[in-house]
């Protein structure tokens, strides 16, 4: 697919009083060698003149303004669909403070390395500076960023994304502010006559983080967890890092506000792996009367102990990136409210003939459209008309349900702590936690089948811990031990209490077990009568799990034999996990803390392993 070199020419070049970004964009265009450089404004002006080059250049298709209006298409090279883990390195000074989960390179020889894979990189292209905020701008200490890129693509997606152009940038400038220097190239400089392709990219790709110094460099992909620099390599990567230095928590988990219909309202964060559920949940339409869902984040959370002991979060980021397949009216009405208003970029699902988007699991199946690979497909096809890490890509502020309390920068108290990831066996519907340190262990020892969300094979088992392995910006073992000092240090009275929960279980046939989406409102509503001391629960060698009777069942299509099934403690399945969490924690050797070594040992005896 090769289109016209037309680049977005966007404007004058707005320089800065800043002298720390005005520095630093300076060696990178001398470095870089950019045709242009644009300091981005986030203007309404400035998204139209970006969509419209990015149209005239065939990255975008403009879709049908009746059906989603001011709204995108666009699809990636096929090679350039999902994160690299791979690829992806955390450079600390230090080989131990990676850790075994990490890649790890010195950090000057991957700075050598990648120096020169950016040396005019950008060679006929447009230099887009981007100053954004994580969070909050009227945050206590607000979390400023600036991404550097040669993608018009990536500068759309952030200012769907993140909170950012010229009122963050006069902020920066009236403080002095500190920031993250993010740098972002996708590798293709148009030199010697070389034309322009919709999806530039390379197939040298390095994600990078320097946890000391704070920055990230970014090189190869345009897909999205590896070029919106804010999202996971700041936002988690670096983030865990600064979290671990002062005292508080960032983590791959969303945040929603559960109202009961006596009024009892609770916040609950919770972490999935990538693909299990979190932007589903998020948005949960209950199936139970009188129960209300709103709406705070949906993939990641910063939190922090409040003056008055409890933990508050925060979503840092302003719009969601969301997995596009099996999303429809049923799973997620809210996401297909908050995508109808527009304002929305697609990438990498169908095309339909009428210039709207479709993939797999939409209503409405179209008779004919084009593929993502940009082929005819109809529903004989054999080959899926989206990749399965298709993602929509929408403002936070379109979505109905969210909550009021999204924009205070002070955050809300987190009641409840759900871990949870895809499991065909073994892990019971919900669980709930003896104490912080049990739910500790049972985050440390999350595991979940593998998912399109990043490049490798998918439905295989691994640890996930706290749903973070591909973005704990440190030596995972340490960052336990925050975990268990975060428990210690505090009130556990205040702290959340911990639920780990499987959506995913399957029967003989193969089938899910629990039918999930709105029906998951049912477990919230467990969770909240378990915190309020109503629902019964029955001790088990892994924690509490629901009575039969204690789990609201009301209009639910189960039998009593699938409920049990889908609650069941099978000791002997749970012996089986045992040499794999002993060979996962022994990975760690001395970083592991010793709590967590204690609680295998009671979980042992309680199985009589
Ligand atoms: P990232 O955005 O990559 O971090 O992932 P996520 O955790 O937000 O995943 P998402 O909510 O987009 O879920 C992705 C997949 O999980 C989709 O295929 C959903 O259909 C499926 N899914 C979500 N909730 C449920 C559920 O309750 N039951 C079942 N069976 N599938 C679910
Ligand atoms: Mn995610
Ligand atoms: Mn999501």
């Amino acid at each position: 697919m090769t289109a016209d070199t037309t680049q977005p020419h966007i404007g004058q070049s707005a320089a800065t009083t800043h002298e720390g970004i005005l520095a630093w964009v300076d060696e990178v265009a001398e470095l870089t060698q950019p045709d242009r450089v644009h300091w981005c404004t986030g203007s309404d002006e400035e998204w139209t003149e970006l969509t419209d080059a990015l149209v005239a250049s065939g990255t975008f298709t403009r879709l049908n303004a009746d059906k989603k209006p001011n709204s995108f298409h666009a699809a990636s090279d096929p090679t350039d669909v999902a994160r690299v883990e791979d690829r992806t390195f955390i450079c600390s000074v230090d080989e131990k403070d990676c850790g075994p989960t990490n890649n790890w390179m010195d950090p000057q020889e991957m700075k050598a390395i990648m120096t020169d894979l950016y040396r005019g990189c950008m060679r006929g292209r447009t230099m887009y500076v981007v100053p954004f905020v994580m969070g909050h701008l009227e945050a206590d200490s607000p979390m400023f960023g600036v991404e550097i890129t040669d993608s018009a693509y990536v500068v759309a997606s952030m200012r769907v994304m993140a909170r950012m152009g010229s009122n963050v940038l006069r902020r920066m400038e009236e403080v002095g502010a500190t920031f993250v220097p993010a740098l972002h190239s996708v590798g293709m400089p148009l030199v010697d006559g070389r034309a322009d392709v919709s999806w530039p990219c390379n197939d040298t790709k390095y994600i990078v983080q320097f946890p000391e110094e704070r920055m990230i460099w970014s090189f190869g992909s345009g897909y999205g967890g590896n070029a919106l620099l804010g999202k996971k390599c700041y936002a988690l990567r670096i983030a865990s890092v600064m979290a671990r230095d002062e005292g508080w928590l960032a983590e791959h988990m969303l945040i929603l506000k559960l109202t009961s219909p006596e009024g009892v309202r609770k916040y609950i964060a919770a972490a999935f792996p990538s693909a299990c559920g979190k932007t589903n949940l998020a948005m949960l339409a209950p199936t139970i009367p009188g129960w209300k869902v709103e709406t705070l984040g949906d993939d990641i959370a910063w939190m922090r102990i409040g003056d008055d002991g409890r933990l508050y979060a925060v979503n840092p980021e302003f719009g969601f990136f969301g997995v596009a397949p099996g999303t429809n009216e049923l799973t997620n009405p809210n996401a297909m409210r908050t995508i109808d208003i527009g304002n929305s970029v697609f990438t990498n699902v169908a095309l339909t003939d009428d210039g709207d988007v479709w993939w797999e699991g939409l209503e409405n199946t179209p008779a004919h459209a084009t593929s993502w690979k940009g082929e005819d497909w109809t529903p004989d096809s054999d080959e899926l008309s989206s990749h399965p890490n298709s993602r929509y890509c929408t403002p936070i502020k379109q979505c109905p349900i969210l909550a009021p309390e999204y924009d205070d920068p002070r955050g809300v108290p987190i009641d409840a702590i759900l871990f949870g990831g895809r499991r065909k066996t073994t892990v019971p519907l919900v669980t709930e936690a003896r104490d912080w340190t049990h739910g500790t262990f049972m985050g440390a020892t999350l595991s979940s089948e593998t998912t399109a969300a990043a490049v490798g094979q998918v439905g295989v088992v691994r640890r996930d811990p706290m749903a973070m392995l591909p973005f704990i910006g440190y030596n995972a073992g340490d960052y336990f031990n925050h975990w268990i000092t975060v428990g210690k240090d505090n009130d556990a009275a205040k702290l959340p209490k911990i639920f780990y929960v499987n959506w995913f279980r399957r029967d003989e046939d193969g089938g899910f077990l629990w039918p999930g989406f709105g029906e998951n409102s049912r477990v919230l509503k467990w969770v909240v009568e378990r915190m309020e001391g109503q629902a019964e629960a029955v001790e088990t060698p892994i924690g509490y799990v629901p009575t039969p009777g204690s789990l609201d069942t009301d209009g639910l299509d189960m039998t009593e034999e699938e409920l049990a099934q889908a609650l069941a403690v099978d000791v002997e399945e749970w012996k089986a996990e045992i040499p794999q969490i002993t060979e996962w924690f022994e990975k760690f050797g001395e970083n592991l803390p010793a709590v967590l070594w204690t609680e295998l040992d009671g979980l042992k005896a309680r199985l009589g392993a």
